[in-house]
């Protein structure tokens, strides 16, 4: 099958890999219909995340048609049109058994923080993803669903990984009725989570950029103010002028460890690579929120870290909120919104790449060009 590979940093291919197999009685095989690049791969692309093998396929964002199934799976058939969610997870340990699908305890031998992703490095479990023809879905009958019939792939494409990151990041907020809610980075995380913070009662949404054409789409699609950091010496200063020298109520980190912002920790953390990632994002949220409020962080960060304001957070006593999206939790509500039209994922697709092609979006994607929100990959096989 043709297969996105990992060569190494900026280096990926689309090369003929060996077809996934069954190899434990409750996978499945998928045969992709589309997948996405996702904010998460470029820190792999980038080569900033450990353990990230030559020959691994990326892409933990995808939808697709059961091709063949395990002896003991019993919710799925050959021909089911179904969507995946970016963990992989056993759904009976003890994490799993409260909610947290991201923490799964039996699924990544390589670590105990995390639990497995598909396409996402040796540290998240070593599962090839979904930026292929086919892909195998450990533990089938636990993370997949059938994608409702009303539902476009589009959109069920975008509940695998960042709409329910966003709306998670607005839930991890705990915010009230009238809460000013500030969300950094304005990429199809910070939008979703910039949409969803009025699902939960915000009273006004700000969300922060550099990238104008994005800062446009946080303007058109999830209604909110927006600050380009960019045109500021201090954007925490401008942020705390505009809510009354207090903060906002809750801020949402949707940039993680590859910040711009400030050139001595961008260069030194994601092209020198001397501390694990740039804690801008993270300082801004902690500087920039009121005290007693609350910092919600799904911008992702590598496992040591530096740098970080963690006595103001204490100080102003903080409260801190993060983790990976446990996808599947937020479906119920999501699909809701989606069907109700409350909320159309697709509307933040910007690029459809057949696989054949998947570098170049990579590249677009990396350097945000030809106004890039969400690529999407389309495999010649669907
Ligand atoms: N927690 C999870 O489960 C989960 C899931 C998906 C993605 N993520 C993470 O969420 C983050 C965003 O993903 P995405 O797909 O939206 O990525 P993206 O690269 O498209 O968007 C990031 C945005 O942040 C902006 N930015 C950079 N520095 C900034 C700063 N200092 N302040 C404000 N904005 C800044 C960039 O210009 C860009 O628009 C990534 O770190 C990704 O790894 C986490
Ligand atoms: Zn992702
Ligand atoms: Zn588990």
């Amino acid at each position: 099958m043709k297969a996105m590979v990992y060569r190494g940093p900026y280096k990926i291919r689309v090369e003929e890999k060996a077809p996934p197999r069954i190899e434990h009685p409750n996978d499945a095989i998928v045969r992709v219909t589309l997948a996405a690049i996702c904010g998460s791969d470029l820190h792999l692309y980038h080569g900033l995340m450990p353990d990230t093998r030559v020959g691994h396929t990326f892409g933990h964002e995808f939808i697709g048609v059961v091709e063949e199934v395990g002896s003991s799976v019993q919710n799925l058939q050959r021909g089911d049109r179904v969507m995946v969610p970016f963990n992989i997870y056993c759904g009976t340990c003890f994490f799993c058994a409260r909610g947290l699908y991201s923490n799964c305890h039996n699924v990544n031998p390589n670590a105990t923080a995390v639990g497995g992703i598909y396409g996402y490095s040796h540290t998240c479990g070593g599962y090839d993803g979904g930026q292929a023809e086919f892909v195998r879905v450990p533990f089938a009958d636990v993370g997949p669903s059938l994608i409702p019939e009303w539902m476009e792939d589009e959109d069920a494409l975008l509940c695998t990984d960042a709409l329910p990151t966003g709306y998670f990041g607005a839930q991890l907020g705990n915010i009230v009725e009238g809460d000013t809610v500030a969300v950094l980075g304005a990429g199809p995380v910070g939008l979703f989570a910039a949409k969803s913070a009025w699902f939960m009662g915000a009273g006004r949404v700000i969300v922060i950029d550099h990238l104008d054409y994005r800062l446009e789409k946080a303007r058109s699609f999830a209604h909110a103010e927006t600050i380009n950091f960019a045109e500021h010496d201090d954007v925490v200063v401008e942020m705390k002028k505009t809510t009354g020298y207090l903060g906002a109520d809750v801020v949402i980190d949707a940039v993680g460890a590859e910040a711009d912002g400030n050139l001595l920790q961008h260069v030194s953390s994601a092209k020198l690579k001397l501390q694990g990632g740039s804690p801008i994002a993270l300082n801004w949220a902690i500087d920039s929120v009121r005290k007693g409020g609350t910092v919600s962080v799904v911008g992702a960060y590598g496992p040591l870290f530096s740098a970080v304001k963690f006595g103001d957070a204490m100080n102003k006593g903080l409260t801190l909120t993060m983790n990976q999206c446990p996808v599947k939790r937020q479906w119920p509500r999501l699909f809701e919104h989606i069907r109700n039209g409350h909320l159309k994922p697709s509307d933040i697709v910007t690029h459809r790449i057949p696989l054949e092609h998947i570098a170049e979006g990579y590249h677009i994607f990396s350097a945000k060009l030809d106004h890039v929100i969400k690529p999407v990959v389309v495999p010649s096989a669907s």
